[in-house]
């Protein structure tokens, strides 16, 4: 699993160049990131683990371990603007057992979709910050 995830970030980053700034700017800076982390405890913290949230679901692949290598300079220095764009298509490209979040029957509000993949940009792989409130998890 883990080389296969290693090998598609450069190429998203890649696609991600080429594709500029196509169509909306999906707005990263504008988001509510308080708003995703509630939205991302209720709708993904039962498949998934992410420190910062303090959910410890294991159906899915751990996002700070997914997110934590492509962020260091060996792993190739991505930014949060790389992985805000993987979870938002990732919430609308999921396959199963991962559900789609743009259909239903979990069809979330496009605003929300933004809200909770900038909230994991943010956070995922990051050493939970003291001000992120509630998490103790490692
Ligand atoms: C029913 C369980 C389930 C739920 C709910 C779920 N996911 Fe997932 N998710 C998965 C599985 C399983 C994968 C692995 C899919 C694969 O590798 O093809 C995955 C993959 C991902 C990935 C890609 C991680 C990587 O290493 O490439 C991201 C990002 C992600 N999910 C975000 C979310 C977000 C955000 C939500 C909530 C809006 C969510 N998931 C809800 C099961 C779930």
């Amino acid at each position: 699993m883990r080389w296969r995830r290693l090998f598609y970030l450069p190429l998203l980053g890649a696609a991600l160049l080429l594709a500029g700034c196509a169509g909306r700017a999906a707005g990263l800076k504008g988001a509510d990131t308080a708003q995703g982390k509630q939205l991302f405890v209720k709708n993904c913290g039962s498949c998934h683990t992410l420190a910062d949230a303090a959910v410890t679901g294991i159906i899915g692949p751990n996002l700070d371990d997914a997110f934590r290598a492509a962020r260091s300079k060996a792993g190739g220095g991505f930014q949060d603007s790389t992985f805000f764009q993987i979870t938002l298509d990732q919430m609308r490209l999921a396959a199963p057992p991962m559900p789609r979040f743009d259909e239903p029957p979990n069809k979330l509000p496009e605003e929300e979709l933004v809200d909770i993949a900038a909230y994991v940009a943010s956070v995922a792989g990051k050493p939970v910050q003291q001000t992120g409130g509630s998490a103790t998890a490692p």
